[in-house]
């Protein structure tokens, strides 16, 4: 694990040298443009695959970027994203592959996770007829990784959080991404690309 700290003081080095002021600014608050509910998998790293700064993103992630009316972690993060850092954009940010989206197609049985994977059954079981169409596995999965991110943008309409601030004329947009690290690519479901 020495070579991160290693890698952290040259990383340190390097923006102070090219802005002394850098650290001094991103010490003095943070106003974020988005909130971005992502996946824990190691290999979708937001803020690196979007090219943001430190600053840009406020960010939370579960497996398989679930949205839970039951999770106070992610609907404490939200609340704070939209009351206090004022976002205007919320980004559900899933990725084909995913294991978390794997495992609750499986009937196999994966411990304390499945209460967590519960969640996604929900949305299998309201897509049973398309997924049924879908060939293979692969297909499958990643047809219910885009079907699970229109599903947690809904589940973010359900919430109080959400409902109270378009209540009081809060304007958020809300985008279905997801990221395909076969190229590197982040698609937008709601059209686009
Ligand atoms: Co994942």
């Amino acid at each position: 694990m020495d070579q991160f700290l290693v890698k952290n003081k040259e990383w340190s080095k390097k923006l102070n040298a090219s802005n002394p002021a850098y650290f001094q600014q991103l010490a003095e608050g943070q106003s974020p443009k988005a909130l971005l509910l992502g996946c824990s998998d190691s290999r979708v790293s937001p803020s690196q695959v979007l090219g943001a700064e430190l600053g840009e993103f406020f960010i939370h992630r579960n497996i398989a970027n679930v949205v839970s009316h039951a999770d106070m972690n992610f609907l404490s993060v939200m609340q704070f994203a939209i009351e206090v850092l004022k976002v205007e954009h919320i980004i559900v940010y899933g990725h084909y592959g995913c294991g978390g989206i794997k495992a609750a197609l499986s009937n196999e049985a994966h411990g304390l996770i499945d209460n967590w994977l519960a969640n996604i059954r929900d949305v299998i079981n309201r897509n049973k007829e398309e997924l049924s169409t879908c060939e293979g596995i692969g297909c499958q999965v990643n047809r219910l990784v885009e079907l699970n991110v229109l599903a947690q943008i809904e589940n973010i309409k359900q919430t109080s959080v959400y409902k109270e601030a378009i209540k009081s004329g809060c304007k958020i947009t809300l985008h279905p991404w997801v990221f395909d690290f076969s190229t590197g690519l982040v698609h937008d479901l709601a059209g686009g690309d």
